[in-house]
């Protein structure tokens, strides 16, 4: 019934979204398994902000992921895994098999006292005990925290002390790509500074040799000797939360964006349904990790939700050569396909022998996400990858809205190159500008806001409520802003121009300026630091520093290896700068600001067209920073 199957459907739910917002969602919620159903559809206000979904019902995510689908689809395959080296053995995870493993891992964790409201983080590679282990949190109410396992020790000690983690989940090692990480020795040195872990269960991958702390460490395969197969699924209140997701903002250290178990997961669901208009016996693979949102709606629970088969791979797109997303679309016979613009860009470079070496015939859909697309690439993708008769959803969201908002829905709805396109029923954009008017007429450009809620809106920021309140509904109040700035055509279809804030997205991944000062700062030479972001012909943006040193600097390359040595050290290498720039002073107001607006035009090369520089305090700076530009 909530599938939509025309253009005019998707009208009138939209139409009806809007009109009588609780009707349509107690609908759609309808057709999951509730413990208990809910007595009021929605409550909010975004001066708090406080926005509740489906109150007094109670739930459990992985009953309507797994349980449910038992007696339809136990044998079918719920995941598909492909390991980092093509040669080696995949695996084919049933339903059964699934459930069966999630309730013993889920064993294991209540063995060890983790239970309802207690926070687990998990630190894993693309295996699939890290599937196994985000449900085994769902299944028995404990709150999860996936840190991508390219966080380096320090910002996974922020996350774990941010969240008050009583149990950490992790791998002895990983493999991507070339690249080894010890992720258990990394885990090991986060816990250092680290005081409410009281486990850390580890899962085999690499069989490195690894340190286990007694009383403390526990070897997952040991653990399941222990437990049986039978784990009730805890009952859950549809805003006791699921999980928790670290994000980068302009400000401060990451925050953890909570997301809540109902309202989450009719989103979730609703939208994976929709948007890829997947249909039974589709093989469905996103390429995202499971550190980051999109993995975790788009890999796990959306996908699971609709009794889909789902493809989870450990590697990256160019190992052992460019041609490996294409290889495993030809290997599973993928129908719908989900990936970031900038892995497009990069395989383009490649040329398109490999992607011509491959029989993709099975595709029907293709998908993108985290970044804007340019329309080279839209085009690239959807000819040489979709042959010209796939339809491209180009999928605008956030980690704080837990699902897709933007999108066309496969094949049904308009689609114009580098455009979002609309919103999805439910889903009501404005674009304001700076002074916070709506612009209501059709054609509009100005910052992308939402004026009511859908069911996966952000609830909080972990431990920090307030923190919320201010950096999504306080600039323009009854609005939850979004950081992106948009354009809205004649026909309502949104293009995204890109943040709006001190954030950069740098191959789909979101870091905040200040964070990579912050980490710059620590280097014993630097006096003070500033971040922007350049266009970037693959990355989409790349990062430029410029560097103020104190003392005397005898060599400036060892000085930029400690820097980038810092910034692996406090955030991991997804942050490491494009280049690096020693600057003796920084352009600043007379009150001390730093003009970024100049920073970033000099960035760019745009050297001649600075803008209005008066209010610089010493505007000589401007002109040593040109000649210093790399
Ligand atoms: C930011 C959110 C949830 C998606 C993964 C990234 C940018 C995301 C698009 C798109 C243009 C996009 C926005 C947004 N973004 N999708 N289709 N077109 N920009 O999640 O790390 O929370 O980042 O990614 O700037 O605000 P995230």
């Amino acid at each position: 019934m909530y599938r939509i199957r025309s253009f005019e459907e998707y009208q009138a739910q939209y139409r009806r979204s809007v009109a009588e917002p609780e009707a349509f969602w107690g609908d759609v919620a309808a057709s999951y398994l509730w413990k208990k159903p809910w007595h009021q559809v929605l409550e909010w206000n975004f001066r708090e902000p406080d926005v509740r979904w489906f109150t007094g019902g109670s739930l459990n995510i992985t009953e309507n992921c797994l349980d449910r689908h038992l007696e339809t689809r136990g044998d079918q395959t719920a995941l598909i895994w492909e390991p980092n080296e093509p040669g080696d053995q995949p695996e084919f995870i049933s339903y059964r098999e699934l459930h069966r493993r999630v309730c013993r891992y889920a064993n294991v964790l209540k063995q060890q006292g983790v239970g309802k409201g207690d926070r687990v983080c998990i630190y894993m590679p693309m295996i699939p005990d890290l599937a196994v282990a985000v449900l085994a949190c769902a299944r028995i109410g404990a709150i999860h925290s996936v840190v991508f396992a390219g966080f380096s020790a320090q910002s996974l000690a922020d996350r774990i002390n941010d969240a008050g983690a009583k149990a950490v989940l992790c791998s002895d090692g990983l493999c991507r790509g070339n690249k080894e990480i010890p992720v258990k020795a990394v885990v090991d040195e986060a816990l250092e500074h680290c005081s409410t872990v009281q486990y850390v269960i580890m899962s085999r991958r690499t069989y490195w040799p690894v340190a286990m702390k007694a009383g403390r460490d526990i070897l997952l395969d040991e653990a399941l000797n222990t437990v049986g197969d039978d784990c009730p699924a805890e009952a859950m209140d549809s805003e006791d939360l699921l999980f928790i997701l670290y994000t980068s903002g302009s400000t401060g250290k990451p925050k953890g964006v909570v997301h809540t178990c109902g309202g989450y997961m009719v989103y979730a669901g609703y939208t994976f349904q929709n948007v890829f208009q997947y249909e039974d016996g589709d093989v469905f693979f996103c390429t995202a990790d499971i550190g980051w949102i999109t993995g975790h709606s788009y890999i796990v629970y959306g996908p699971l939700l609709n009794g889909a088969t789902s493809v989870m791979f450990e590697g990256i797109p160019t190992h052992p050569d460019p041609g490996r997303f294409w290889q495993i679309i030809d290997k599973y016979r993928v129908n719908q396909f989900y990936t970031a613009p900038t892995a497009i860009r990069s395989l383009m470079t490649f040329g398109d022998e490999h992607v011509l070496s491959y029989n993709l015939h099975s595709l029907k859909l293709l998908g993108t996400v985290g970044e804007p697309i340019n329309e080279e690439a839209w085009h690239w993708y959807h000819t040489h990858v979709g042959k010209g008769r796939c339809p491209v959803v180009d999928t605008w969201w956030q980690t704080e809205t837990g699902g897709i908002l933007l999108s066309g829905l496969g094949g049904l709805s308009p689609m114009k190159p580098a455009h979002a396109g609309l919103p999805l029923p439910g889903v009501q954009p404005v674009l304001l500008s700076p002074e916070g008017t709506e612009l209501t007429e059709p054609e509009a450009e100005g910052l992308l806001c939402m004026k009511a809620p859908w069911p996966s809106i952000i609830r909080s920021t972990y431990g920090d409520h307030e923190r919320c309140r201010q950096t999504y509904f306080s600039a323009f109040p009854g609005y939850y802003f979004t950081g992106d700035g948009a354009k809205r055509d004649a026909d309502g279809m949104y293009r995204i121009i890109g943040r709006v804030d001190d954030v950069i997205n740098v191959s789909g991944h979101r870091l905040g300026t200040a964070e990579i000062e912050n980490a710059i700062n620590q280097h014993p030479s630097v006096a003070e630091s500033a971040v922007v972001g350049f266009p970037h012909p693959i990355k989409g943006q790349g990062i430029y520093a410029y560097v103020i040193t104190r003392g005397i600097i005898e060599n400036e390359e060892d000085i930029k290896s400690g820097i980038i040595e810092c910034i692996n050290s406090a955030i991991g290498k997804i942050a490491r700068p494009d280049k690096i720039q020693l600057v003796s002073g920084l352009p600043k107001t007379r009150s001390g600001k730093i003009m970024r607006r100049i920073l970033r035009k000099i960035a760019e090369g745009e050297t001649d067209n600075l803008g209005d520089t008066s209010t610089l305090l010493d505007p000589a700076v401007v002109d040593a920073l040109i000649a210093g530009r790399l």
